[in-house]
């Protein structure tokens, strides 16, 4: 279906942020922003771009009581040639459906998602940023604001798509990577079975803050997520799934426990990786094993993966005060080659052949 969402255009364009080697993450925002409001009997309508700036909410709304909301995110690329690509948009489309069943969100349909994101993109082209390991971040959320302090779904929601001109989540912001330290985190927990952990909320993230914020006293970046039955299982690393490499083998933490954010960027690290011919296994890896793999050797590696941290390396871990190396604390071969094969397949600078790229049918003249 063709949408043809109509455009209020700002009457004070902003001034784009002036070095691009700078841009850290989600600290500009562009022009304008897509919305769009559902309510029970009409469904989703009313889609339009306007300009980016705050909006009036009652206070009564629901999502400011009961946090019913939920978010994605995903990134624009600009190719050599000029044109604009998204990165396995379907994949946001599912996840987004699984995170809005859980939340008693209407469903919002794949074709509408990348609908909007098109035409917000389309109105801030020229803010899709060029320079190493920069992107259009794009973040798309709905959330309910029916004026009701009843704990029910809510009657009434927005979906607003905003941009932001980014580097990268956790590394240094000069285009490459470099090692981070990360806190395993044995007291909170992120994420129990039967919760939210799999889909993508802001209370996750509103309640992991307590641990990254103690973990910024050891020095650390962020934490280590263990399992919340025996806090002993590694989960995630921050707001992103995390990979270990011990010997010849790659491990992540497995999606059966419904604790684990399925990521766009962890699923396109496992294919890459079998594609790659080398053993990766979803399974359950204990914080003992790590260290027992560091303390005989073959502890080679630890990542991040997701939409914001691409591929972050993690140098050290810190467990109770107890400070653990990944290997030489650098940059690991298979995150380096990771990192560079993705974002060249993200910009345009490699070649495809994974079939993942999504061009949007804009260029930059
Ligand atoms: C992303 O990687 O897109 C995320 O949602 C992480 C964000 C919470 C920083």
């Amino acid at each position: 279906m063709e949408y043809n969402f109509p455009v209020t255009r700002t009457t004070h364009p902003k001034a784009r942020p002036a070095d691009e080697t700078k841009l850290g993450f989600a600290k500009y925002f562009t022009d304008h922003m897509f919305c769009m409001d559902w309510d029970e009997g009409l469904g989703w309508h009313d889609g339009r771009v306007v300009p980016h700036e705050p909006i009036a909410i009652e206070p009564a709304s629901c999502v400011l009581h009961y946090a019913q909301m939920m978010f994605e995110g995903m990134k624009a690329y600009r190719t050599p040639s000029g044109e604009i690509q998204l990165f396995r948009p379907d994949m946001n489309a599912k996840r987004m459906a699984r995170t809005n069943e859980r939340m008693c969100i209407p469903e919002l349909p794949e074709e509408l998602l990348i609908a909007g994101v098109k035409a917000v993109i389309k109105e801030d082209i020229d803010w899709v940023p060029t320079a190493p390991g920069t992107a259009l971040y794009v973040r798309p959320f709905i959330f309910g604001d029916e004026v009701s302090f009843s704990v029910l779904p809510a009657k009434h929601y927005r979906f607003m798509v905003i941009l932001s001109p980014t580097g990268s989540y956790y590394a240094a912001n000069d285009g490459g990577i470099t090692t981070t330290r990360i806190y395993v985190q044995k007291k909170y927990i992120r994420a129990a079975k039967g919760g939210t952990g799999y889909a993508k909320v802001g209370g996750n993230y509103g309640g992991g803050m307590r641990a990254s914020q103690d973990a910024m006293k050891y020095d650390c970046k962020d934490v280590l997520w263990l399992d919340a039955a025996e806090h002993k299982y590694v989960e995630e690393i921050g707001t992103s799934n995390a990979f270990f490499r011990i010997a010849d083998e790659v491990i992540t933490a497995p999606l059966d426990s419904e604790t684990i954010l399925p990521g766009i960027t962890r699923d396109s690290v496992i294919q890459l990786l079998k594609y790659w011919g080398m053993k990766v296994s979803e399974r359950k890896l204990s914080i003992d094993e790590i260290f027992e793999a560091e303390k005989n050797g073959t502890l080679q590696e630890i990542f991040a993966s997701g939409t914001a941290a691409v591929i972050s390396p993690i140098g050290w871990l810190n467990c109770e005060g107890e400070e653990h190396q990944v290997a030489d604390g650098k940059v690991g071969p298979v995150a380096q080659k990771l990192y560079d094969t993705l974002y060249g397949i993200q910009t345009g600078t490699v070649e495809d052949f994974m079939g993942w790229t999504y061009p949007l049918g804009l260029k930059v003249e």
